[in-house]
């Protein structure tokens, strides 16, 4: 069975490109077969963590139908059982990916056989980023101590937890009405509570209520808070999780506080992931604790979501 991990966050420069070559290479060392995707369309830059040359074909050429399919674009990484797949830094301005190629790609990425996929994901709330992030429950959201980092996290959970609601409904449905009205309606500046949300769809049905509670409590997005300076971030950690539990009712499944470290930066410059040269250093050691809470996770909660990945314009801007 394999497992998707996708990684996002709602700012950029937060640590997602290198937990993810990290996270890899560890899970990898430790038996697993690991396939890293770089799905950060018009950023990708995976390839320079892990050492590889940017002159392979990728998901650029797959969009731009050069290449059929993701598996003719993997590659070994000289790590064993650690394979990579290149993202469009070959093809630059696939960055809007349409609704049929996005779909196209999510199954693709469903069909591929390894025991973890690994998904490094562009910044921020765009539907392609949430509609991979939602592709699985293991999602991982990336942030760092600082008040706008992990108020854009808070931001990214809460879009992710809509478009979630929102596709657990079948397309043309009087709850997914519901909903974008609810959102198109909302007096600007003031948010659109979850607590209203969901009495409106309790009124459409009780079984719309159910739906609704179920979604909420299979949904428990994992945090990463990176670049941690001292041990009061924590604090940070546990507020986020307050916030997230009291406003949007759900439950955070875990935070791993990884160090700040300067060996991070300079891993990149050699262009090999940290973890395969000092596997022992802190920083190597809360990315073993990553993937052995990955690793303990019994099967994905498989939630049934409808498709319906069609761009919505506004149902993302939820502040
Ligand atoms: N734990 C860390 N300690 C020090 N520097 C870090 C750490 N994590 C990431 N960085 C640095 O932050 C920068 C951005 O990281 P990157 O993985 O490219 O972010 P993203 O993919 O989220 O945009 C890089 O220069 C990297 O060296
Ligand atoms: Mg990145």
């Amino acid at each position: 069975m394999n497992r998707i991990i996708p990684i996002a966050s709602g700012k950029g420069g937060v640590g997602k490109t290198v937990i993810a070559a990290n996270l890899g290479t560890a899970l990898a060392l430790s038996g697993k077969t690991v396939i890293l995707i770089d799905l950060d369309l018009g950023g990708s830059n995976l390839h320079t963590c892990l050492g590889i040359k940017n002159r392979y074909p990728g998901i650029g050429n797959i969009i731009y139908k050069s290449e059929t399919s993701l598996e003719s674009v993997l590659l070994e990484t000289g790590t064993p059982r650690l394979y990579f797949i290149p993202g469009d830094s070959l093809l630059p301005g696939t960055a809007n990916l349409n609704y049929f190629t996005k779909l196209k790609l999510i199954k693709s990425i469903h069909r591929l056989t390894a025991d973890f996929i690994i998904l490094d994901l562009s910044s921020g709330s765009s539907f392609n980023t949430i509609d991979f992030f939602l592709i699985s429950s293991f999602g991982l959201i990336i942030t760092i101590p600082e008040a706008t980092a992990i108020l854009n996290a808070y931001s990214f959970l809460k879009s992710a937890l809509f478009r979630l609601i929102y596709r657990s409904f079948p397309p043309k449905s009087e709850e997914r009405h519901t909903i974008l009205n609810m959102l198109s309606e909302r007096i600007e500046g003031t948010g659109l509570s979850f607590r209203s949300l969901t009495n409106s769809l309790k009124k459409i049905s009780p079984d719309s209520g159910i739906v609704v509670k179920r979604t909420l409590a299979d949904f428990r997005p994992r945090v990463i808070l990176n670049m941690s300076k001292n041990s009061g971030d924590i604090r940070l950690g546990r507020k986020l999780r307050e916030i997230v539990n009291k406003n949007l009712n759900i439950t955070m499944e875990f935070i791993v506080i990884m160090p700040n470290s300067d060996a991070v930066p300079r891993s990149i410059l050699k262009r090999e992931p940290l973890y395969l040269s000092d596997p022992g250093c802190k920083f190597s050691r809360s990315v073993d604790s990553i993937a052995e809470n990955l690793i303990s996770y019994g099967n994905p909660i498989h939630q049934p979501v409808y498709g319906g990945y069609e761009d919505l314009e506004g149902l993302f801007n939820t502040d």
